[in-house]
């Protein structure tokens, strides 16, 4: 399994605040089966500080260089935050420096202009990850403005919490109905800590295969992960 959404860099984000935390973390992903993790911390702008980030992270790569994991870098980033600074460096903000960007909407208001921001992306040759759309009560009220997100090229990233009820029963039947309509390309852990890898990620795999197959479940927690290593 590669997870392409976790909160893993101490002292950054709502994650963890230690590095041991951060080592903990990591060490529970590879016992449940998982090879590659990209760290995401939340990007936005003139609250998060990059600097910062970047050197903590390469810190716990000296930390785990005899570990098996993989870890690579990319970003969680505000929606708010493409308009603003990173406007004509967005690549910096992709996931292991591919053309994929992960990106989060607000959760109480839906921004009128995300459509337009996807399109431009994909002018840019960028290709635009909707995080958790699940969690969202304006798509859970109106899923075709979840689909109008799909339409304009957008893919879709469903957090293995959703899948197991964390976030509700809304979430949960929101992310069941995208997964038989095939709309979904990634289930991340979305981890905030280690316990999430064991109690939420492995366990989400087990539901998925039950709701839709072996086969659809291995493109959703790996097969299409690779694609942003190519
Ligand atoms: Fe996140």
């Amino acid at each position: 399994m590669i997870d392409i959404h976790s909160h893993l860099i101490f002292d950054t984000d709502d994650g963890p605040s230690t590095i041991k935390e951060s080592i903990r973390m990591v060490l529970e992903a590879e016992k449940i089966g998982i090879k590659t993790i990209i760290a995401t911390p939340h990007y936005k702008k003139n609250v998060f500080n990059i600097d910062n980030a970047e050197k903590n992270f390469k810190e716990l790569l000296i930390r785990l260089a005899d570990c098996d994991i993989e870890l690579r870098l990319g970003y969680e980033v505000f929606v708010e935050s493409l308009l603003l600074d990173c406007i004509d460096n967005k690549r910096i903000f992709t996931l292991n420096n591919s053309q994929y960007l992960l990106f989060e909407l607000p959760f109480d208001v839906y921004p009128a202009n995300t459509v337009d921001i996807i399109l431009n992306l994909h002018l840019e040759n960028i290709i635009p990850i909707i995080a958790h759309p699940e969690r969202h009560i304006y798509f859970q009220r109106d899923f075709g403005k979840f689909l109008g997100l799909i339409e304009a090229g957008c893919m879709v990233q469903l957090d293995a919490g959703s899948i197991m009820g964390i976030h509700g029963r809304k979430s949960k039947a929101f992310c069941k109905k995208v997964l038989k309509l095939g709309l979904a390309q990634f289930i991340a852990s979305d981890a905030h800590s280690a316990k999430d890898y064991t109690n939420l990620f492995l366990p989400s795999y087990h539901k998925v295969v039950k709701w839709v197959g072996t086969d659809y479940a291995e493109s959703l927690y790996r097969r299409n992960q690779e694609l942003i290593f190519r």
